[in-house]
């Protein structure tokens, strides 16, 4: 194994699946958090959604990483600290390292046993690369450990997971960004556009039905890992964008009258009522300037792609 290689455990509280079904099905809305999507099949599922013709953002975001690589460096600058939260398995980052030749990766992720083997599979590939391999829950910190170098640090954020975040998070977890990279720090950012509502509609509604086994994917981790008795084929995958509220929204709608029980609990499900399953949140450049300048992050360019699906920022912090 590579000498330049650390890892760091910061044990981050898991909420159970059965305390989150508890208290999101307690809901007059029904709700279940998104984070509960991404079991190991919820995860192939997602990967699999990435190479759906109609889900443009792994693509696109991807085409703009590589012919942008130079230009985010030389205004970024080589040598700083990298730092990645929910870096997975470290795929986006491949197409920068070179082009940033970071002094430090540090790649941040919830899952202890997926991080360490995306981070060996790293370090081995680029032997000149320090990567210190954080577990968190990195919505709620971003601790960076004692083994990493001092100097001027850059938080990369890609894939638009900022947009599975409620407008309130997605501000706190900026303000906390700007926190983490200090007063010499730069934010690189993917984000979603808004865009005609047939594009977005598309997006979530592949023809080849991944993200609606994705989205049902939930149904059978509550059957198999807590006992409640539901057939997933009662339920409906329903994704559609609401244009007021600036996101997509998905959801499984209940085909019929039905009675979820699990424990000593039972959820009442009338017919169309549905279990909100995530968010995703668009925006336009202009909006998600504003967003970041409420936490103290300055423009230093964005770049759109041609058809302008989706938006690269990079900020500093001064
Ligand atoms: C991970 N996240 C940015 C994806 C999104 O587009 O909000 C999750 C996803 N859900 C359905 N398709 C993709």
């Amino acid at each position: 194994m590579s000498k330049l290689i650390s890892f760091h455990d910061y044990k981050p509280e898991t909420l159970s699946l059965h305390d989150a079904v508890v208290e999101g099905l307690s809901k007059d809305r029904k709700s279940i958090p998104p984070k509960f999507f991404y079991d190991e099949r919820g995860s192939q599922l997602f990967d699999e959604i990435c190479q759906q013709p109609e889900y443009y953002p792994p693509t696109v975001e991807q085409k703009m990483l590589v012919d942008n690589a130079t230009e985010i460096a030389s205004l970024a600058g080589q040598g700083r600290i990298l730092i990645e939260p929910g870096a997975g398995n470290a795929t986006k980052v491949r197409l920068l390292l070179d082009a940033l030749r970071p002094a430090a990766y540090i790649p941040m992720d919830i899952s202890f046993d997926y991080l360490k083997s995306a981070a060996v599979a790293l370090a081995d590939e680029y032997p000149w690369l320090q990567v210190h391999a954080t577990c968190v829950d990195f919505t709620h910190s971003l601790p960076i450990p004692d083994a990493v170098p001092d100097g001027p640090r850059l938080l990369f954020f890609p894939g638009s997971s900022i947009g599975n975040f409620d407008l309130n998070e997605a501000q706190e977890f900026l303000a906390m960004c700007r926190k983490a990279v200090r007063n010499d720090g730069m934010l690189l950012i993917g984000v979603d556009t808004k865009k005609s509502e047939s594009r977005l509609n598309a997006a979530y509604n592949d023809k080849a039905g991944i993200t609606a086994r994705f989205n049902i994917n939930l149904l059978h981790r509550m059957r198999d890992e807590l006992g409640i008795e539901c057939n997933p084929a009662h339920f409906a995958h329903e994704a559609f964008y609401n244009s007021s509220a600036g996101r997509i929204e998905m959801h499984l709608v209940s085909k019929q009258k039905q009675t979820l029980r699990l424990n000593g609990y039972r959820f009442n499900l009338d017919p169309g009522e549905s279990l909100h399953t995530e968010n995703s949140y668009k925006y336009t450049p202009i909006e998600f300037l504003q967003l970041a300048s409420m936490s103290r992050f300055k423009e230093v360019r964005h770049w759109l792609d041609k058809d302008g699906l989706f938006a690269i920022y990079l900020f500093s912090a001064d």
